[in-house]
């Protein structure tokens, strides 16, 4: 799925975070989405995955011949602060993504069981998440996105609480994973961005 975001503009209040802005990210691709702190690489992917209305353009997603608005059911969302519940096990935190797929639950345990080994999980599968540290955190958000079949993986800053062993095995795993899904990662790891087969640059837009 290519995701192309042509003349895009927002604003919060007053504020312009970016203006006019065209990129495209091609399909079944890791494109490193890259620019300062504060440039809106975060707010690009929220309007890419449909959760923030843009004020002037258009982002379009698809094949060419049949565009797709943005849409949160497209979309694995690895978030800056790996949203997972504390409560529950690292695998239950997996297994919701493909739950909410419509897999059964043997399915969804057998898929995330997979995925959590994958990213070096495997023994700490049934601890709760709120007993992992922040990398092993990220990499449990991480594992919900490989355990997914929807076609666009957006992974806001991945790696940032990851050692570089772990970030070499991430952007492997992101490579592998771009067979099935487009993947955009905000990112300001050098490790990922070389790793990435595109980079879309953001500037700052003047205050
Ligand atoms: N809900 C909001 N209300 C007001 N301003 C916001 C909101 N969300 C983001 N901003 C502002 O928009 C700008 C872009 O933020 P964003 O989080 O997209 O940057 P970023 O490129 O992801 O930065 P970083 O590399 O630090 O993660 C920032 O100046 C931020 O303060
Ligand atoms: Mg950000």
């Amino acid at each position: 799925m290519q995701v192309v975001v042509r003349g895009a503009s927002i604003r919060f209040g007053s504020r312009s975070v970016f203006e006019g802005l065209s990129a495209t990210f091609p399909s079944n691709q890791v494109t490193a989405l890259v620019g300062p702190s504060g440039s809106g690489k975060s707010t690009l992917l929220a309007a890419i995955a449909g959760f923030r209305k843009l004020e002037m353009g258009s982002i379009e997603l698809g094949p060419q011949e049949s565009w797709v608005r943005p849409s949160s059911a497209l979309v694995n969302w690895i978030a800056q602060d790996s949203n997972i519940l504390g409560g529950r096990s690292a695998l239950d935190n997996v297994m919701l993504g493909p739950l909410s797929e419509g897999a059964t639950l043997r399915e969804a345990s057998q898929r995330a069981a997979r995925a959590l080994g994958r990213v070096g999980l495997g023994a700490t599968k049934h601890a709760p998440a709120r007993h992992l540290s922040g990398g092993e955190r990220q990499r449990v958000a991480v594992a919900r996105a490989l355990s997914s079949t929807r076609p666009l993986i957006l992974a806001d800053e991945p790696s940032a609480a990851l050692d570089e062993v772990n970030t070499v095995g991430l952007a492997d795993l992101f490579a592998q994973a771009s067979g099935r899904a487009t993947i955009i990662v905000a990112t300001h790891d050098p490790v990922m961005i070389a790793a990435a087969s595109s980079i879309v640059t953001i500037r700052r837009s003047p205050l």
